[in-house]
């Protein structure tokens, strides 16, 4: 008889995002007819900008054409989207980051998931509460934690680091030395941002003590606040200690289409072994490349037309943020985020717990947004709004909560 990975069992419910899709389906079911405002998943809705379109035709054409038709991707990506971003997200920067420390994927999620991977089982990790659910639910999978504790909301065995007003939304250094460090900056799902000399301190905390920091910049194109970072890797040191994951989906729309990356310094060594290397290995054996079209429309979006055409889409979504900020302000909500990322968090009123108002919304309101709770304990008392629906539907949302 074939034993399962028990693992599994110790995951409460399922993923974050699919209980609430059908709750809120559920909900439309009873209530045909009735116009939901869904600001719950950040999912975009602006199509993919002109740029990327012509990119993703001419590719097309190639691949009708036996002359430039290609088959199997390079498993860790075409050169000429690993170079332009090594260029234009790193070089630019000041950062030391070369084009064979890139890595393409079909998006941060799947690296996000896949990366803890290549480190020991027993290794701690150590999260941010709350926390994108990605990180802990994939080790949980692996038996790197022990049971989940009800009580507290958590999972034992994992190092929850708080993320309260008290301090900006940006962790404290942990006093129990975790070896694997999950951040991410713009923050998913606070929207705090952190500063350079704040995120120098974890570089140098986890060069210290030889920990490894995976770092999620997926929204690093939401930042206008001056002085703070855009990669890991414009901190001294970043390159000894830290894996960053990038996305495709929130700076370009590529939800749908799936492109991502992930980068591994070479210079990262642990017991003398190389974690590029078994990132590479672990690439090549069980990945295929993201497709040659997306991988050109990956490129797309350095060219200058696709650079100005971005800039404008992410304008666009921050005008919604600013929407979404202002309008629970005056409503007297207490907010915070939205100003260098796309996600605001605010805390419910009256005390009522994180599901309770999203019950509240989805009735009252028929507008749906993410309990806070569903990202760890400390998200309890709090709910997350995304600033990527449309300018129109993102104002109605504005307009019946207030009327609430
Ligand atoms: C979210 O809503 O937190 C994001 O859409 C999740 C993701 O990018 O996978």
């Amino acid at each position: 008889m074939v034993s399962v990975n028990k693992n599994y069992q110790k995951l409460p419910g399922s993923y974050l995002f699919s209980t609430i899709a059908k709750k809120v389906n559920a909900y439309q079911e009873s209530h045909p007819g009735e116009k939901i405002i869904r600001l719950g998943i950040g999912d975009v809705t602006q199509p993919l900008v002109p740029a990327v379109i012509s990119a993703l035709h001419s590719a097309v054409d190639e691949m009708a054409d036996a002359a430039s038709f290609r088959g199997y991707a390079p498993d860790l990506g075409y050169a000429f989207l690993r170079e332009v971003i090594a260029r234009e997200d790193y070089q630019a920067r000041g950062c030391r980051i070369n084009a064979d420390e890139i890595f393409i994927s079909d998006g941060a999620k799947s690296d996000s998931g896949n990366i803890q991977e290549i480190f020991d089982r027993n290794s701690r990790i150590a999260v941010c509460d709350p926390v994108y659910p990605v990180y802990v639910d994939t080790n949980v999978m692996a038996g790197r934690t022990g049971s989940y504790n009800a009580d507290r909301g958590n999972f034992d065995g994992v190092i929850y680091m708080p993320c309260r007003k008290e301090n900006e939304f940006v962790p404290d250094l942990p006093e129990e030395v975790p070896d694997i460090i999950y951040l991410c900056f713009p923050n998913n799902p606070t929207g705090s941002a952190v500063s350079k000399d704040r995120l120098q301190e974890w570089v140098d905390y986890a060069n210290r003590n030889g920990s490894v920091i995976i770092y999620d910049a997926a929204y690093e194109a939401y930042i206008s606040t001056p002085g703070v970072p855009h990669s890991i890797y414009e901190c001294e040191g970043a390159e000894t200690c830290a894996i960053e994951l990038r996305s495709f989906s929130k700076n370009a729309g590529f939800t749908g289409l799936r492109l991502g990356f992930t980068v591994v310094p070479k210079a990262l060594i642990r017991e003398g072994i190389s974690l590029h290397g078994m990132w590479a290995r672990r690439h090549g054996t069980k990945f295929n490349g993201a497709p040659y079209i997306v991988q050109r429309a990956g490129e797309a979006v350095y060219s200058s037309e696709g650079r100005q055409q971005l800039s404008e889409q992410v304008g666009y979504y921050m005008r919604n943020a600013g929407v979404i900020l202002n309008g629970l302000r005056d409503a007297g909500y207490e907010v915070s985020g939205g100003v260098d990322a796309p996600y605001i968090w605010l805390r419910t009123p009256q005390g009522m717990t994180s599901w309770d108002f999203f019950d509240y919304l989805l009735n009252r309101a028929k507008v749906v947004g993410t309990p806070g709770s569903g990202f760890g304990a400390f998200g309890e008392g709090y709910f997350r709004l995304t600033a990527f629906g449309t300018y129109e539907n993102t104002v109605e949302a504005l307009e019946r909560i207030r009327a609430l």
